[in-house]
């Protein structure tokens, strides 16, 4: 048997990698020294590209590693041994990051509420009264959290006064929403934030990026010295005024994450870009529900709409789903990390997904669902129809 994944590409609705934008596709076969004024014109372009998508006016320095690397940058430059953080952590990225600053700093205070559910800034505010904390210096959070699927939105600006408040600065993991869901560094008053190719831009894996635009933060960073070389801000300053990386940077991905944010911001604009992911997300939720499947997170005001997480109706459908639409359709989703795994599924909606894309993910989880529950099969056809005919802005 041959099967059709070896020869055409899977159709990736993980939470990352995403599928490519084809004009960031078509940039990735463009090779160019990194040295040269062709380079430095791109790469000073998709710096401004992304103070856009940021909403900041702050510096942006682009690293050649993946979302990990960004949140090391922010570890290793702004947190300094002795300092007091605060780790807001509702998922797995949040319970990362701060292993991460563990390695580093030895005064880490968690505040964990439940997957599948958001911190709200006045208990926060309650616990640290409770704790008689009275100062911090740096506050951490996730903004998508890519497992289980939450999202803060404008809480994020109730966060950022918190440190505030309390004399630190906050720094935001925009990894899996930014370019997906409505993002301001500077309406909500973020002193770094950072994120990374692969996701909701449409872009390949391989560069991350950090911004920091206040005064606290630039203070922060000069009380601060990186122990890691390629991680260094100060050395990426000096080489970012030449529109230059220090190193050789991953040119390549940078020409594809260049013609992907053009395409974003020029030719479709940033809103619409989002608001074509808040469509596919309300008509993958509509047809799934109508599939019978319960969605994890059930605040809708703080459910992800880049990561969609379901239950998984039984045990059987949890130990075939991925495995099935992987090797019947070649469609990849992710399962739950940590303590979700084998509870639910997370469906990307990231990047250039078209109604064909969502089509075949609809069809194909309802024939799955089908094969173990012959009722379902009534609403398959609904379900199916409901995204052949709704309004989509992209077609
Ligand atoms: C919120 C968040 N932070 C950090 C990361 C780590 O990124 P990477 O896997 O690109 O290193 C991810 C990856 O999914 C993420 O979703």
């Amino acid at each position: 048997m041959v099967h059709i994944l070896e020869h055409e590409d899977p159709i990736l609705f993980v939470p990352g990698p995403s599928k490519l934008i084809p004009a960031a596709r078509a940039a990735l076969a463009r090779h160019v020294g990194h040295r040269c004024p062709e380079f430095r014109k791109m790469f000073r372009s998709t710096v401004e590209y992304l103070r856009e998508v940021f909403d900041t006016e702050g510096e942006v320095h682009i690293f050649t590693a993946s979302g990990t690397g960004a949140v090391e940058a922010a570890v290793t430059n702004f947190i300094t041994r002795d300092d007091k953080v605060l780790v807001l952590n509702f998922g797995t990225f949040g319970r990362r990051f701060r292993e991460q600053i563990e390695r580093k700093c030895r005064n880490v205070i968690e505040y964990k509420v439940e997957y599948g559910l958001v911190p709200s800034p006045d208990k926060v505010r309650a616990f640290l009264e409770q704790n008689k904390i009275k100062e911090l210096d740096v506050v951490v959070t996730v903004f998508n959290e890519t497992n289980p699927g939450t999202v803060l939105r404008e809480r994020v600006r109730d966060f950022a006064k918190l440190a505030h408040d309390y004399g630190a600065i906050i720094i935001v993991d925009n990894v899996s929403g930014l370019g997906g869901d409505y993002f301001s560094c500077s309406r909500w008053s973020i002193d770094v934030a950072l994120s990374s190719s692969q996701k909701c831009l449409g872009a390949p894996p391989g560069l991350s990026f950090l911004t920091l635009r206040t005064y606290e933060a630039e203070k922060k960073l000069n009380k601060t010295t990186s122990e890691s070389t390629y991680f260094d801000i100060k050395i990426s300053r000096k080489f970012l005024q030449k529109n230059e990386t220090p190193f050789t940077p991953a040119v390549n991905v940078l020409a594809a994450l260049h013609a992907a944010l053009k395409y974003i911001l020029e030719n479709v604009g940033l809103a619409t870009w989002i608001r074509w992911h808040y469509e596919r997300a309300n008509i993958i939720i509509k047809a799934l529900t109508m599939l019978g499947l319960e969605p994890f997170v059930k605040q809708e005001d703080v459910r992800s709409v880049t990561v969609l997480s379901f239950k998984y109706p039984s045990q059987i459908i949890a130990k075939t789903l991925r495995n099935e639409l992987y090797k019947k359709v070649g469609i990849d989703i992710a399962d739950g990390m940590d303590e979700l795994r084998g509870k639910i599924f997370r469906i990307g909606n990231m990047g250039w997904i078209t109604r064909r894309d969502l089509m075949l993910l609809i069809s194909s989880i309802g024939a799955v669902l089908c094969e173990y529950n012959k009722e379902i099969s009534a609403s398959l056809g609904e379900a199916i129809r409901e995204v052949f005919s709704c309004y989509l802005s992209i077609a």
